[in-house]
């Protein structure tokens, strides 16, 4: 499948943190759009019940797996609601908003 060119995602590259298809990504904006938009916004800065702007958020992918997991202050816990590779491919999403924000 070669359908997703939107992404750029440095293969084989980075600290160490694992490979993020395409793919996943893809499956991670979709997630994202269904339920984590209303609160951070398609950008991800949008910032509303005081959740954290991606573009100044320093998490890992890991930390970021487990506030979406466990959930933290008003941030709601996924866990349940979406498969533990759903909130993986979701987190690697948030990374690209952090990335683009920048
Ligand atoms: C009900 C509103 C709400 C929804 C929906 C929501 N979040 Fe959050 N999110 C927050 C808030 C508020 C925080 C800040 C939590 C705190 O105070 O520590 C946060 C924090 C985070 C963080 C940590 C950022 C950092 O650097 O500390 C991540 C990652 C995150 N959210 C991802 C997601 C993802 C992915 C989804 C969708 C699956 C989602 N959130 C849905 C409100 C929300």
């Amino acid at each position: 499948m070669f359908g997703i060119a939107g992404f750029v995602f440095a293969c084989g590259g980075g600290k160490g943190g694992g490979e993020v298809s395409a793919e996943a990504l893809a499956d991670g904006k979709d997630t994202f759009g269904k339920f984590c938009v209303a609160c951070h916004g398609s950008t991800g800065n949008m910032a509303l019940n005081g959740a954290k702007k991606f573009g100044e958020s320093t998490l890992n992918l890991d930390e970021r797996v487990a506030v979406i997991t466990n959930g933290r202050n008003m941030m709601t816990p996924y866990k349940g609601i979406l498969t533990e590779d759903q909130i993986k491919n979701v987190a690697a999403y948030t990374i690209e908003l952090t990335k683009s924000a920048k």
